[in-house]
Parts: structure tokens; sequence; C-alpha cells
């Protein structure tokens, strides 16, 4: 008898354990990106695995803020941007954990890693310069810090300092050349702005085809997109333009990147599902889906970018901590409001 009882308590003590540890079959995401190529890749996810994938959209800042006040009760289990420097600064709030996964690691190229493992790389773009290929002679192009060149007033289209992508590039200046190089860049750019900034990337292409300016700063999937475009005039807008990669000078930094990441929330209640899915997001399928849909750089070297992609030509990467353009954020934006830079 005394047998039975301890075998049945057995089984339930068993039975107990498995239900506080099972995960549900779903994963939630708060994420910052904005590219039809996610909802693909999701889809993909939840066909191999049976996981449902649940996004919460919002930009960076509101979904950190979300995340400190759900505190441990926060539903999130993985936190995605479109900027290293916002994972860094989910990282200083506590609100990351780390990831382990060797395979994870094996997926993604070296330079692009966290150095303290509480974010991974899911694909990278740069911050390029595009020019009109009617008015302008690419040998006249070299740095960040030529734009500001005499011979570029009223050329150089960027959009506002508000914008995330313009904080980094800000941010990685600061990093590479110091606060004071930083804000004579930024407040003599602003002397050669067209115009004032207004618009995204894609609206900067287009002015120049407009022939509103000659120059334009913007990520470089974005001219991929247009490229590829089912809309005429988008397309137009591409081929009017060329791309250049910025710094590429041996005693230059190489030109600026930025990755779109993900970091492992604190209290993840799916914490195996959230691996699984990071898993996925680095693998070699999930990375061309990413690079022949979304035009970014895969972060998985075993990965080519899109044949549109490839024909710009390699190019030299700043290989800058990532997580300093969290850590230089708010100096980018103090000097971006000295330098009239709307
Ligand atoms: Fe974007």
């Amino acid at each position: 008898m005394k047998r039975v009882i301890l075998f049945i308590s057995t089984i339930l003590v068993l039975s107990s354990c498995v239900e506080t540890t099972k995960e549900s079959d779903e994963i939630n995401l708060y994420s910052q990106r904005h590219y039809k190529v996610d909802e693909k890749q999701y889809e993909a996810f939840e066909k191999e695995t049976g996981i449902k994938v649940n996004v919460v959209k919002a930009n960076a800042d509101e979904l950190i803020e979300r995340l400190k006040n759900e505190g441990d009760n926060s539903p999130a289990d993985l936190f995605i941007t479109v900027d290293a420097g916002k994972l860094q600064k989910a990282k200083d709030l506590d609100l990351l954990q780390k990831i382990s996964s060797p395979i994870i690691y094996q997926n993604v190229d070296i330079d692009l890693k966290d150095v303290n493992g509480y974010w991974i790389p899911i694909t990278y773009r740069a911050r390029i310069i595009v020019y009109s290929k009617d008015r302008v002679d690419v040998g006249e192009l070299s740095t960040y810090a030529n734009l500001t060149d005499k011979k570029w007033k009223n050329k150089v289209l960027v959009r506002s300092s508000s914008n995330a992508y313009n904080q980094a590039l800000l941010s990685s200046i600061v990093a590479n050349r110091g606060e004071e190089a930083a804000t004579n860049w930024a407040s003599e750019l602003v002397k050669n702005f067209a115009r004032d900034p207004k618009g995204n990337d894609r609206d900067q292409v287009k002015a120049i085809t407009a022939g509103q300016g000659d120059l334009a700063i913007v990520n470089s999937y974005y001219i991929g997109l247009l490229l590829s475009s089912e809309n005429d005039e988008e397309i137009k807008a591409g081929n009017s333009v060329g791309v250049f990669f910025p710094n590429q000078g041996e005693e230059e930094s190489g030109s600026h990147i930025n990755v779109s990441g993900i970091g492992l929330a604190k209290n993840a209640p799916n914490k195996e599902n959230a691996i699984k899915l990071m898993e996925f997001l680095t693998s070699e399928s999930a990375q061309k889906t990413y690079t022949n849909t979304s035009y970014e750089y895969p972060a998985n070297p075993n990965v080519e970018p899109n044949e549109i992609v490839k024909k710009w030509g390699s190019f030299k990467k700043d290989i800058l901590d990532l997580n300093q353009l969290g850590v230089f954020r708010n100096k980018a934006i103090e000097i971006f409001d000295k330098s009239g830079w709307k």
C-alpha cells in the first residue's frame, strides 16, 4: 500500500513539474521593425514549429517604456530593434538577459556580435551616400566629413535629427572622432542642406530625382526597395542615384553600419521558444528571406546579399563596438540641438 501511495505521489509531483515548466505554444515579440519581410518570417516559423508569434509594434523607446512598466509581469519574450543603441539602452536598464545558444553564435558574423552577449544581430545596414548620376562626379565623394565642403552648399538632403538612423550615425562620429569633431560636422553640414529636413529616407532619394538636391544620406536597403518596387516612379528614383560607401580610405573608419537585432527579455515567459525563433531567424534560409525581401545585409556570413545589393560591391564597415551607438546617443541628440539640424 505504502509503495502505491509513494508511486502516486511521485506521479503527482512529476506532473506538476511538467505543468509549471511547460511553455505556451506562443511567443511575444516587441518589435520596432517596420518591414513586410517580418510577417513572412514569422509565418514560416509558425509553420515549421507550431509556435504562434504575437507581435507588438511601436518605436524602440515606447517599447522600452512598456518593458519597464510591465516589469516582472511583462509578457514580452523578445525585443527587436533596428538599432544596436536601443538594445544597449535596454540592457543598461536591466530589461534583458544573456543569450546562450551555440547555434545562434555560429550563425552570425563575429564583427556584428554584442560583446556582452545580451543581443544578437539579424541583419545589418549601411548609412550610405547616394548621389545624382547626372549632376555629381562620384570621384568628388569620399567621407561623411567631406559632405561639409563648401562645394556641396545647398546640395545635401537628409531627414530630421529626431530620426534614430541619424542619431546612430552621429553617435558613431562622437565615438570615433570625439565630441568636438562631431559638433563641427553637424553644424557645418546644416549649412549645406538643400532644404529643411523632412520626409523619410526614400523621400530624400525622390528629392534628388526631382532636382531638389544632389546628395543624400540614407540607409542602403531603401535603394534596393526602390529599385525592386512595383511603382514606376520609385524605380525611376532608384535608378537616378548612384550608391557610394563613405570612409573607405585606409586611414578611415569605414562606412557607418547598424544592426537590426534582438534582445531576450529579462523575464521572457517563453524563453525556449524565444531561443528557437532567434536560431530560426539567423539560419541560412531565413537570412536569404531577409536579404531578398528587405535588401538588408545578412548577419549570417554564409549568405550573400541580394543581387541588386551585390552590384554595389563590398565595402569596409565601421567595426566600432555597436553598443557605443547607445552610449553616445544623448550626446548626439545634444549636438544636433546645438547644430540647428531640425
Ligand atoms: Fe527603415
